[in-house]
């Protein structure tokens, strides 16, 4: 991998990510996304990996897409190349990701972040998308994720004027999950992982799948797709277990089985 560092067991069943293009601020070229993209693909059919960290460094998750890569194309180079198609493999990972996010999450990189399920910021974390400001807008998902977590005025404000979103904002909008001193996100995605890691596996993938289907459909066929999952863990040995568990009052031992 030449811009990741990857560790799938970095802990028991937790695998971590981290983008590594630090003179660039991590700026999601080609190149990174499709070693993104192979590795989530790749994390997922790992049966040892249960939750999956996705970070930076303590300046930049990441400052977008790469503007130099991008600046000349036309747009049928755009339409050839597709490069957000190579995203869709975040969007289709079945186990969880956390972001932990430090610095600069602009444009692509507030996408990302946006597109993992749980996110862990520090207290310098920035965010924003200033697409606007370099003649373009967001496109991959800045202007659909962003007013779904943090609603259309404040979504609006950011798309149309590029001004950065800080994490205690962040926090108070219900962007982020937690923000921690800088020194702590990363142990404090750790801790958010550990606690997944302990669920059923199988659980946890068809909760995932349900949350994040209330973005998709009705009311009622959320409440239907929702319905069917909880009647699927049933068919797991992690349900007998886990009910088994708590009538005995001991912890449970979930196998993903
Ligand atoms: N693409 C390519 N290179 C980038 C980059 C990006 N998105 N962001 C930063 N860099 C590079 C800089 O060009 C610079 O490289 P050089 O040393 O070779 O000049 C290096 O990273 C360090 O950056 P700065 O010197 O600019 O650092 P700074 O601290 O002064 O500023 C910043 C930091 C405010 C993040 C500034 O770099 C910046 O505004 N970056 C661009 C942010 C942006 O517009 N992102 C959106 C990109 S488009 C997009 O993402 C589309 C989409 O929807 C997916």
């Amino acid at each position: 991998m030449q811009f990741l560092k990857v560790t799938p067991q970095a802990e028991p069943n937790i695998a971590l990510i981290e983008l590594n293009r630090p003179k660039e601020l991590n700026a999601l070229n080609l190149q990174l996304m499709g070693e993104l993209r192979d590795t989530l693909k790749a994390l997922d059919q790992d049966p040892e990996v249960r939750v999956i960290i996705l970070t930076g460094n303590a300046r930049a998750f990441a400052a977008g897409a790469d503007i130099k890569e991008m600046a000349g194309r036309t747009a049928v180079d755009m339409l050839n190349i597709d490069q957000f198609s190579t995203w869709d493999q975040i969007k289709k990972t079945k186990k969880p990701i956390i972001a932990a996010v430090s610095g600069f999450a602009l444009g692509g990189g507030c996408e990302l972040a946006m597109t993992c399920d749980m996110i862990v910021a520090s207290e310098t974390a920035q965010f924003g998308q200033p697409e606007i400001k370099i003649g373009t807008m967001p496109g991959a998902g800045g202007t659909q994720r962003l007013t779904r977590s943090v609603g259309k005025q404040w979504a609006m404000e950011m798309v149309l004027t590029g001004q950065f979103m800080s994490a205690e904002k962040a926090y108070q909008a219900g962007l982020v999950n937690k923000v921690v001193p800088v020194e702590l996100y990363l142990s404090e995605a750790f801790k958010l992982a550990r606690q997944v890691a302990a669920m059923s596996p199988i659980s946890v993938q068809l909760a995932k799948e349900s949350v994040l289907q209330a973005f998709n459909l009705t009311l009622n066929e959320g409440l239907l797709f929702e319905r069917k999952n909880f009647y699927l863990t049933f068919a797991s040995e992690d349900q007998k277990e886990g009910m088994q568990a708590f009538v005995e009052k001991r912890t449970p031992n979930f196998k993903g089985k």
